[in-house]
């Protein structure tokens, strides 16, 4: 059943198109990492409050107890590696990545960082809450930061990641609900596609003719969209699906 599955996808995407992939915490979940809302005991909002820890009021509330949870993940981050599925997609260097991972994974395995939409920010970087001050820096995830000020104006520096109730990224947001319209199929990972607006890109590119194929270990919110549905690790199942092809999300030639 797999194999037939795996060999319809590879047609779809063999034909003469675009594609692009829209990627959830699944995909790197080989490399160690939790994900949100899986059942599973070790999924973050299984054991944090995500309205005290990744939402405005949260961080306002106590933006120290925000800042030492992102401590933690940072050192987490620190320790690990991209997995198969990120470097199958990294042998795909036309095919652009929309992601709502903060990691930094698909860089890291050899992605043009331009190539890569990060629809929820990225952990690898702070930023002044103060949105008139363009001041950020890069972290060193080895050695994160603790509660502290921005050296060019009173705000705090926080993590360059979006939080609920924030705004996307307007130019990323932007280049990504461009592309889903223009492209021939969509390639969706490891997403449980139930945080909005992000996951409306799904149902987006879809009505714009786009082919969907999902691959998750489970049902999610867009197998209700999938063309073909694969269940099955991202790890194993993007290695496959992409041996010997050669994508591309813009024409390049
Ligand atoms: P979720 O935790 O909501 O969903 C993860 C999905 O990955 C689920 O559908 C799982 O079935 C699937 N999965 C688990 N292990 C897998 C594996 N090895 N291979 C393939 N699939 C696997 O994570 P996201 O969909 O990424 O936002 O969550 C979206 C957003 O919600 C995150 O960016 C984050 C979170 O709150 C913010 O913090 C703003």
């Amino acid at each position: 059943m797999k194999d037939s599955l795996l060999a319809a996808a590879r047609k779809i995407l063999e034909c003469d198109g675009t594609t692009a992939v829209f990627s959830g915490a699944g995909l790197s979940v080989a490399s160690g990492l939790s994900t949100f809302r899986d059942p599973d005991p070790d999924s973050l909002w299984s054991r944090f409050d995500p309205q005290e820890l990744a939402s405005l009021d949260g961080f306002r509330a106590n933006p120290e107890r925000v800042i030492e949870w992102y401590q933690w993940r940072r050192q987490i981050h620190a320790n690990i590696k991209p997995n198969p599925a990120h470097i199958a997609l990294a042998q795909q260097p036309d095919l652009i990545q929309i992601t709502q991972n903060v990691d930094y994974l698909l860089e890291r395995a050899g992605l043009d960082p331009d190539n890569v939409y990060h629809l929820h920010g990225t952990i690898t970087r702070d930023r002044c809450q103060h949105d008139s001050c363009e001041y950020f820096e890069i972290i060193d995830m080895t050695n994160p930061p603790g509660f502290r000020h921005c050296p060019q104006c009173s705000g705090i520096m926080r993590p360059a990641v979006v939080w609920f109730g924030e705004g996307l990224p307007q130019d990323t947001w932007a280049q990504a609900q461009t592309l889903c319209k223009q492209i021939n199929s969509l390639i969706i990972v490891g997403t449980s596609a139930a945080v909005y607006p992000a996951s409306g890109l799904i149902s987006l590119a879809k009505r714009h003719g786009s082919k969907i194929i999902v691959i998750n270990t489970d049902k999610s919110k867009a197998s209700r969209h999938a063309d073909i549905e694969i269940f099955g690790e991202a790890a194993i199942v993007l290695p496959e699906l992409l041996d010997g092809l050669r994508l591309k999300s813009i024409q390049t030639n």
